[in-house]
């Protein structure tokens, strides 16, 4: 089969076009390069500058690299940003997969997975959340993401197109160096930044009700959220009409204080935190439970945070030379 990956050139679409090409599928990447880098797709895979936004244009390449399925991850994702410009966040992530599956329905394309994320959930008031856990956007962000899933299952409902919408929790590691985020909008690379700068990291908030006070999170590496796409690919393959909706994290809560540590360690800095006010908004707990992904797909995560940490240390650290220890 040959995979249409929207967003190939961005930190996580990078990754997935990997594991695809690795897993014998023939890839294409069709990316504006608004935040992504051409550098990031391999030589042998065929990249198309391009916006969600241009229906003709999409059309066009589904039809000349004979596109059998889309890998739908192009799209803005600062949930910060979204609430100072909803239009935009609105536009990109919305409007853009509608043209998007416009095209995709027209050229008769029979499989679609889209990035969908845990911020559809808000403030999710459980242990474990699953799919079936109410969704309450917190961010124009969360609801571009819920209003995309409603999008792609009207869609799949309507015309028989086969999909599955992942919803990631929080994504974090690199394959390799030249392929890490090179974001500082998650916690990892927030704390490399104010170890870098001789600052000790910090904790927003250490009054939640968690063990140690801290907000905690279900970290998941990305190369292992990139073997979920082909999973989710493949189910799809030949199984028309086939609705997914499913959680991609660990099930493991890991704290904020308890990655400062592990970062501190990984990193040598040693340096302890400074607790500084919560932050609006951010939930004590969202841990996914990913049972469902397990059943549906045969897939589970196989990476630990300290292998997220370690990998995304080594492209930190690719970026800005100075910061190693010793
Ligand atoms: N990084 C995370 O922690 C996380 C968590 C949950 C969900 N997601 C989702 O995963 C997807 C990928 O995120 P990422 O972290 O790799 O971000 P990224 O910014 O690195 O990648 C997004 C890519 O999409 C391209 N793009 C954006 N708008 C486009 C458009 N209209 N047309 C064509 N290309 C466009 C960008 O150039 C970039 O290459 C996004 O949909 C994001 O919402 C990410």
């Amino acid at each position: 089969m040959t995979w249409l990956i929207t967003g190939g050139a961005g930190y996580i679409g990078a990754h997935v076009v990997r594991a695809m090409t690795e897993a014998g599928e023939r890839a294409v990447v069709y990316d504006d390069l608004s935040t992504g880098i051409a550098g990031r797709v391999p030589d042998e895979v065929p990249l198309v500058v391009g916006s969600t936004l241009d229906g003709e244009r999409v059309e066009r390449v589904l039809a000349e690299h004979e596109v059998t399925g889309v890998v739908h991850l192009a799209a803005k994702k600062q949930v910060g940003e979204s609430v100072e410009l909803p239009l935009h966040y609105y536009r990109e992530n919305v409007e853009g997969l509608r043209v998007l599956l416009e095209a995709v329905t027209a050229a008769g394309v029979p499989s679609f997975v889209f990035s969908s994320s845990a911020a559809v959930y808000g403030m999710p008031d459980v242990d474990l959340v699953t799919e079936e856990t109410p969704c309450a956007p917190m961010s124009p962000y969360g609801e571009t993401k819920l209003a995309g899933e409603w999008l792609v299952r009207a869609t799949g409902r309507a015309t028989g197109l086969a999909t599955a919408s992942l919803r990631y929790f929080n994504v974090a590691g690199a394959a390799s160096p030249e392929l890490a985020d090179v974001g500082v909008f998650n916690l990892i690379p927030m704390v490399f930044e104010r170890l870098t700068e001789n600052l000790p990291p910090r904790v927003f908030g250490d009054d939640y009700p968690t063990p140690d006070g801290s907000c905690v999170r279900d970290y998941i590496h990305v190369v292992d959220l990139a073997e979920a796409h082909v999973a989710a690919a493949r189910a799809l393959r030949s199984s028309p009409g086939r609705d997914l909706t499913l959680n991609i994290g660990r099930g493991e809560g890991v704290s904020v204080r308890e990655m400062i540590d592990h970062i501190n360690a990984i990193t040598g800095y040693d340096r302890p935190p400074t607790v500084t006010p919560r932050r609006p908004g951010d939930p004590a707990r969202v841990v996914a439970s990913a049972d469902r992904a397990a059943t549906e797909l045969a897939w589970k995560a196989k990476h630990d945070v300290q292998a997220m940490i370690t990998s995304a240390w080594e492209g930190w650290v690719r970026l800005h030379p100075g910061a190693a220890r010793g």
